[in-house]
C-alpha cells in the first residue's frame, strides 16, 4: 500500500508544473491512477491470500503427547544377599507407550525424549528415547522402556510398607523438545511435558489409578 502512495506523489508534482494545455498530463495521470489501483488490488489480494494461509494451512499448532498405555514388563521382588545391607532384590521395568500427534501441515522434528520415574519424590529410573520426526498430520507412537534402579527404591524405607499394602505409588515425567519449521523461515519451538501418576498393584502386576497431566513450554 505504501509503495503505491510513494509512486503517486512525485508524478502529481510534475503534472502540476505546466499551468496550460493539461490534456496530455491528465491522460498520463489517469493511466497512472489506474495502474496504481491495479497494483493496490494485487497487493491486497496477495495480502489476503497470505493471511488466509497463515490462519489455516500454515497456522502453527502445538503437537500433542498422550499416554496410550503403561505396562509393567517385569516386576519381581525377592530375597537378595541376606548378609548385605540390602536383603531385598527387585527387578522392575515400566514401559510407557506414548503418542506424539503433529496437527501441522509441516513436519515436527523432535529431539531425544527423556522419561524419568519417581518413587515418593526420588528418581528411581531414567530412559532416553531416540529423536525423530512426525510428518504433517501424522501421529508417531513409541515405547519408552525404563528400568528401575533397584537400589534407589530399596533405599526408601517406605517400600516395605508399600509392598505389604500391595501397591507402590509411582510418578513419571516425559519430556520432548522439538520444532516446527514453516517455509524454512519461521521456527516454532515447543517442549512437551507429560507427568503421570499411577499405582503398581504388586500381586497381579497391573497398573491402577493412572492419571496424566500435560504441559507445553514454548
Ligand atoms: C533380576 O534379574 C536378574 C537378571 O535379569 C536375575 O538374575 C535376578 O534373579 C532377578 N531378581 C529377582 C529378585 O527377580
Ligand atoms: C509397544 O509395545 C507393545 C507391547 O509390547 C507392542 O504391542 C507395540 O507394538 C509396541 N509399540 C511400538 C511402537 O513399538
Ligand atoms: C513434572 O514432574 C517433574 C519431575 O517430578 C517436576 O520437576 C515437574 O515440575 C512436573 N511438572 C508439572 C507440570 O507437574
Ligand atoms: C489387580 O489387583 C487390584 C487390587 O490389588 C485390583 O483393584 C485390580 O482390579 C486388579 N487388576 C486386575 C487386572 O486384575
Amino acid at each position: 500500500m505504501s509503495a503505491v502512495a510513494e509512486h503517486a506523489t512525485p508524478l502529481t508534482l510534475v503534472t502540476e508544473l505546466p499551468t496550460t494545455g493539461a490534456s496530455k498530463p491528465r491522460r498520463s495521470r489517469r493511466r497512472c491512477l489506474i495502474c496504481g489501483g491495479c497494483c493496490a488490488a494485487v497487493l491486497i489480494i496477495l495480502a489476503v491470500i497470505i493471511l488466509v494461509l497463515a490462519l489455516t494451512v500454515f497456522r502453527v499448532r502445538d503437537p500433542v503427547m498422550t499416554m496410550n498405555h503403561l505396562t509393567i514388563q517385569r516386576l519381581s521382588a525377592g530375597l537378595g544377599d541376606v548378609f548385605s545391607s540390602q536383603p531385598l532384590a527387585l527387578n522392575l521395568t515400566i514401559v510407557p507407550d506414548i503418542s506424539i500427534k503433529n496437527p501441522n501441515a509441516v513436519t515436527f522434528r523432535f529431539d531425544a525424549t527423556t522419561t524419568g520415574l519417581y518413587y515418593r519424590g526420588g528418581e528411581i529410573g531414567i530412559a532416553y528415547g531416540p529423536p525423530g520426526t512426525a510428518r504433517a498430520h501424522r501421529t508417531i507412537r513409541m515405547n519408552l522402556t525404563v528400568d528401575v534402579l533397584a537400589d534407589r527404591v530399596l533405599d526408601d524405607r517406605n517400600l516395605f510398607d508399600d509392598l505389604r499394602a500391595g501397591s507402590i505409588p509411582v510418578t513419571s515425567s516425559t519430556m520432548v523438545g522439538g520444532r516446527v519449521k514453516l517455509l524454512g523461515v519461521i521456527k516454532h519451538h515447543v517442549e512437551l511435558i507429560m507427568n503421570c501418576s499411577f499405582t503398581l498393584a504388586v500381586a497381579n502386576q497391573s497398573i491402577l489409578d493412572q492419571s496424566c497431566k500435560r504441559k507445553i513450554r514454548l
